[in-house]
């Protein structure tokens, strides 16, 4: 149905602009989820079934299966993600000050294959609204997951006490906080990614959340070894709880000829092209922290076998979002279904 019916007009929607097609299903789905009636109907024409609980880092997921940050950032839509199966949600990235994001167009579709470039620059309502919102909502039938930024206009010298102010914000609130030094659309963010630099977002990310809250990070799947070995020590020195990997990638492999012209554009990659350096990232970050510090896989998901292959890597949890626009709702379906039974 998604496929056959759904796909085509979004995706006609979205022809001058990818993001119309984006926008629309947001819309939509924000509003069936402000329907108790609407969200049952979503969720049996869904045929969701979640029954592959999880604890991991102190929460217990019902799906090990998670949605990406960047689908909904602002939390519009949260009612509707577990419909579709979706076993937590992260939301965000959001930045302490509210911001419009890069220029549009800043995303585009490369249907041959199954990818995404985007540019989007952390487009969103600010913190405090964040906050407001899920004050509002109330409990959450899933996890729910927060991924903080930098605001543009703040300076990188100053990013310490930006990243701190969302915190201060947003530390009542969701399961757990994802610091994201690794989008490619803020001018110097993936420095946050060096070493020592990192100590010091991380000391005092901690100090004020003084163990309110499980952090977590994520990473670029542009890295090398040696810069995530060096990240994994401060985020273990640091008892950050787990690692994201990965974020979009700047690199523009694995396209198909259809997509060339496309490849120039400035942002990140996610999707298909991203699935085996993001399971490389995993398993290497696996083999360096000898299991002991759980990994949320996330790139390039389309099939439920990606899924088991990230989880193979060691993964504990997983994310998708590029996934969700070209297969829709029978993608979360398929991979639930596949998923191994109860663990841990
Ligand atoms: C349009 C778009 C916007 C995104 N925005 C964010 C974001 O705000 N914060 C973040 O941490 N990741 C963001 N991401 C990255 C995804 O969360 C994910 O790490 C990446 O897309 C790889 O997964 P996928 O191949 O399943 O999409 C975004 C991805 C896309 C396609």
């Amino acid at each position: 149905m998604y496929e056959r019916v759904v796909r085509p007009t979004l995706f006609r929607i979205g022809r001058g602009d990818a993001e119309n097609a984006h926008e629309t299903t947001l819309r939509w789905l924000a509003r069936t989820g402000r329907s108790r009636t609407a969200t049952r109907a979503l969720a049996a024409a869904a045929r969701a079934r979640v029954d592959a609980p999880r604890t991991v880092f102190g929460v217990r997921f019902p799906s090990p299966l998670g949605l990406a940050a960047g689908m909904d950032k602002d939390g519009r839509a949260l009612a509707a993600w577990p419909a579709l199966g979706f076993g937590f949600v992260e939301v965000g990235t959001v930045t302490a000050r509210a911001q419009p994001g890069n220029e549009r167009p800043r995303l585009f579709r490369l249907p041959e294959s199954v990818a995404v470039i985007n540019r989007m620059g952390f487009n969103n309502a600010g913190a405090s609204a964040l906050a407001a919102r899920l004050d509002a909502i109330g409990p959450l039938a899933v996890p729910l997951g927060i991924s903080i930024g930098k605001s543009k206009v703040t300076p990188m010298a100053d990013a310490v006490g930006d990243y701190v102010a969302s915190v201060r914000a947003l530390r009542g609130h969701g399961d757990y906080l994802a610091v994201n030094v690794s989008s490619p659309n803020t001018p110097g963010l993936r420095t946050l990614q060096d070493a020592a630099v990192l100590a010091d977002l991380l000391g005092a990310l901690q100090g004020e959340l003084a163990g309110a809250k499980p952090l977590l990070v994520k990473i670029a799947p542009d890295l090398s070894d040696e810069a995530i070995s060096e990240l994994l020590e401060v985020c273990v020195a640091h008892d950050v709880a787990g690692v994201i990997a990965t974020n979009t990638t700047l690199r523009r492999d694995g396209l198909a000829p259809a997509d060339a012209v496309l490849a120039g554009e400035a942002g990140g990659l996610s999707g298909r092209p991203l699935a085996d350096r993001a399971r490389e990232v995993v398993a290497f970050v696996h083999k360096q922290t000898g299991g002991r510090l759980p990994i949320i896989g996330v790139g390039g998901i389309a099939t439920a076998d990606d899924a088991l292959r990230l989880l193979d890597a060691g993964a504990s949890l997983l994310q998708l979002y590029t996934g969700l626009i070209f297969r829709g709702p029978a993608l979360v379906r398929e991979i639930n279904r596949g998923l191994p039974a109860e663990q841990a």
